[in-house]
């Protein structure tokens, strides 16, 4: 008689593949209401699970940790953010906690080069125009954006993505200046920039584009001071997280001219979404796109199931945290 299969809670509704995966695996139940569950529930539908299978907008602070099953030993998140679950707290019950670097490394970065564009060229702008019947026809100086080709772009946080973005943008023949924890190898650098300090970046950045993960030391890292230190006219990027901005200091900024525009693919307090870039022509808002691809989606899916396979089969996953 075979072993029984592992009890496997998936808190998402998860693309095709990856759930039929789920429910082959292991005895699964999803969470077939398409919205995210609340503590309680959670905890609930928690009950007798081995494993929950949960994604970023699941919250999994210390509280709800505290509160889950001794029976569940592992929490596998369809995300390379975790923020949104306290880690050392299932640490401290004896929970691992898994992640998927790597697989939407392309897919963020790509997203990071379309807000880049978009907003440099008012393509936003541009295209609310012409869906609302305004658009009169070409003009000389109809919808002058900034020319991205030859232009400095300074990229916080030089991990898999933010380097992913360099390669890209070096294409567009724009030189790379970069903030990280540890400069890179030279090998890796590949001529970029590196500064130490991010004060000493920000005056070298005709683009910024955000790559750091959300923690205690980055939250409203883009705050008005550090918006000050920029040249007039740069434009802002942020594919990374919503709360890594300081998003009044960046809504004034956009008001005033001081920075010409921004592209932003996450928001703090998500998906509530400040009002203030609401009405600002020269903010181009995405929806949090960035792994959003059915290429990217299912390989998430498949890594977090990797993971937990690993887990259950008495080997170290490949992507623990805790
Ligand atoms: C992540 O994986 O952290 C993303 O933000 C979800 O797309």
């Amino acid at each position: 008689m075979s072993a029984p299969k592992p009890k496997l809670l998936v808190t998402q509704r998860f693309p095709k593949a990856v759930e039929a995966r789920a429910l082959s695996d292991y005895e699964a139940r999803v969470n077939e209401t398409g919205a995210s569950w609340g503590a309680d529930e959670l905890i609930e539908a928690s009950a007798g699970m081995d494993g929950l299978l949960v994604a970023a907008n699941d919250s999994l602070r210390g509280d709800v940790i505290e509160r889950l099953p001794e029976s569940v030993r592992i929490i596998a998140t369809f995300s390379v953010g975790y923020e949104h679950i306290d880690v050392a707290a299932a640490r401290e019950r004896g929970m691992v906690v898994t992640n998927t670097p790597d697989v939407l490394t392309d897919a963020t970065a790509d997203m990071a080069v379309l807000l880049m564009l978009t907003a440099a060229r008012r393509a936003g702008e541009g295209e609310r125009t012409l869906r609302a019947g305004a658009w009169t026809g070409w003009t000389p100086t109809q919808f002058l954006g900034t020319q991205v080709t030859g232009k400095r772009l300074g990229i916080v946080g030089m991990g898999r993505i933010g380097r992913a973005v360099a390669h890209r943008m070096r294409a567009f023949a724009m030189e790379i200046h970069y903030h990280n924890r540890n400069r890179l190898a030279a090998g890796i650098e590949d001529g970029a920039a590196f500064y130490a300090d991010l004060d000493d970046l920000l005056p070298n950045c005709d683009f910024l584009s955000l790559h750091c993960p959300l923690t205690p030391e980055t939250a409203k890292l883009l705050n008005a001071e550090r918006i000050a230190k920029l040249p007039d006219g740069a434009v802002v990027v942020n594919s990374a997280r919503g709360a890594v901005v300081d998003d009044r200091a960046l809504i004034a900024a956009l008001e005033s001219g001081k920075v010409a525009a921004a592209g932003l693919d996450v928001y703090d307090g998500e998906p509530n979404v400040n009002a203030g870039y609401m009405g600002l022509e020269n903010a181009f808002l995405a929806p949090h796109l960035g792994s959003a691809t059915v290429e990217t989606r299912n390989a998430m899916g498949f890594r977090a199931l990797d993971n937990l396979d690993a887990f259950f089969a008495g080997a170290d996953p490949l992507d623990r945290l805790s």
